[in-house]
């Protein structure tokens, strides 16, 4: 075989082993059989020097011909290979682009909290503060600092929830005892909380949950939300707890409507009052949704029983106070014009999605 015929069989027989491979481990070997340093075409190469003068030019030429041409197949099969493999990774991990996307809805305020944040901030702005109190709460503070008398209806175990604890601290327990201590049912007790803690002035509103013994229906639930607000100051009149009232009312419902207060009784209180708003369809003259009357009750307030400020060490000679109460889910009822408060705590999005 002359050596042009052995360079021609390199040549064939490289091309072959590039077009074979099909990985890159299978590239990288072939390359390094046909081309690398111990390569049959590498020692042709480096023989030419004991060839005949006149045949190594020709020869020289040939050979780096046939190694330029398989260098050149080698990096085409490189960069087909390379090719493939991007192609199959991106089918493998292909995106339908046409499916919908995964949805993250962005949570919301519950409108309960909404509205009692929002009457907070009318306080707020006025210069009433924050106040808590617990849930959980003890007679003295739910009944008895606020003047209730020990046979009111309302301290019945057909009304409230008392709270007996079955843990075993229970057993050295030194605070009240468990027919004592029962479920809040007004936030009216942080007004005792307030003023055995602080003293006058007193400016603050208390929104909390309450607890009473009630079937829920389309206007009571056993768990409901209530804003409390209490002054305490010299010099406080009924005139100012109208006038605060009316103003706030005015900024929950609409400056075109007005409130009505009607004599009513309170234990807390003395004198108390009902307030009712007008009614937003017929404006006073009655209609169907205010059932003829013209107006709608909303809350419950008056001036500071003198008793209720003795039970809590402030001298009712040199201060009043007046106090308020209001249903949070009513507020919600009237201006949504809801059917059924139910609505407010059974959790269907199609209905608290729309606020
Ligand atoms: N605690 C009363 C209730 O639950 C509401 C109330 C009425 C609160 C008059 C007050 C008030 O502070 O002065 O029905």
């Amino acid at each position: 075989m002359t050596i042009t015929d052995e360079l021609q069989e390199l040549y064939e027989q490289g091309l072959a082993a590039f077009k074979d491979a099909t990985d890159p481990a299978s590239l990288e070997a072939a390359r390094v059989a046909w081309l690398g340093k111990k390569s049959a075409l590498t020692s042709t190469l480096r023989g030419l020097g004991q060839l005949a003068a006149d045949m190594r030019a020709t020869v020289g030429q040939h050979a780096n011909e046939v190694r330029g041409q398989l260098e050149e197949a080698y990096q085409q099969r490189k960069a087909a290979l390379a090719d493939a493999a991007l192609a199959a990774k991106i089918q493998s991990g292909r995106l339908d682009v046409s499916l919908p996307g995964r949805s993250r809805p962005i949570g919301t305020q519950h409108l309960i909290n909404a509205i009692a944040d929002e009457v907070s901030e009318i306080f707020f702005g006025l210069g009433y503060r924050l106040a808590q109190g617990p849930e959980v709460e003890d007679d003295f503070h739910n009944f008895t600092a606020l003047n209730h008398s020990p046979m009111h209806p309302a301290r019945s175990a057909s009304d409230t929830f008392y709270v007996r604890d079955l843990s075993e601290e229970a057993a050295t327990f030194d605070g009240p005892e468990p027919s004592e201590v029962l479920m809040r049912t007004h936030t009216s007790p942080v007004q005792i909380r307030t003023m055995q803690a602080s003293k006058p002035p007193i400016y603050i509103i208390s929104p909390g949950k309450v607890y009473r013994r009630d079937i829920a229906d389309p206007t009571h639930l056993p768990q409901f939300t209530q804003m409390e607000g209490l002054a305490v100051d010299e010099h406080l009149t009924f005139a100012d707890l109208k006038g605060t009232l009316d103003y706030v009312v005015k900024k929950i419902f609409g400056e075109e409507r007005s409130t009505r207060f009607r004599p009513h009784f309170f234990p807390f209180t003395e004198p108390s009052a009902e307030v009712d708003v007008s009614c937003e369809i017929c404006h006073g003259a009655g209609c169907r949704f205010c059932k003829g009357t013209g107006w709608i009750e909303i809350l419950g307030c008056g001036m500071v029983d003198p008793n209720v400020l003795v039970n809590v060490g402030i001298d009712p000679e040199r201060y009043q106070g007046f106090a308020f109460g209001m249903g949070v889910e009513r507020i919600a009822a009237l201006r949504y014009d809801l059917p059924d408060i139910r609505l407010l705590i059974e959790g269907d999005m199609r209905f608290l999605r729309q606020f």
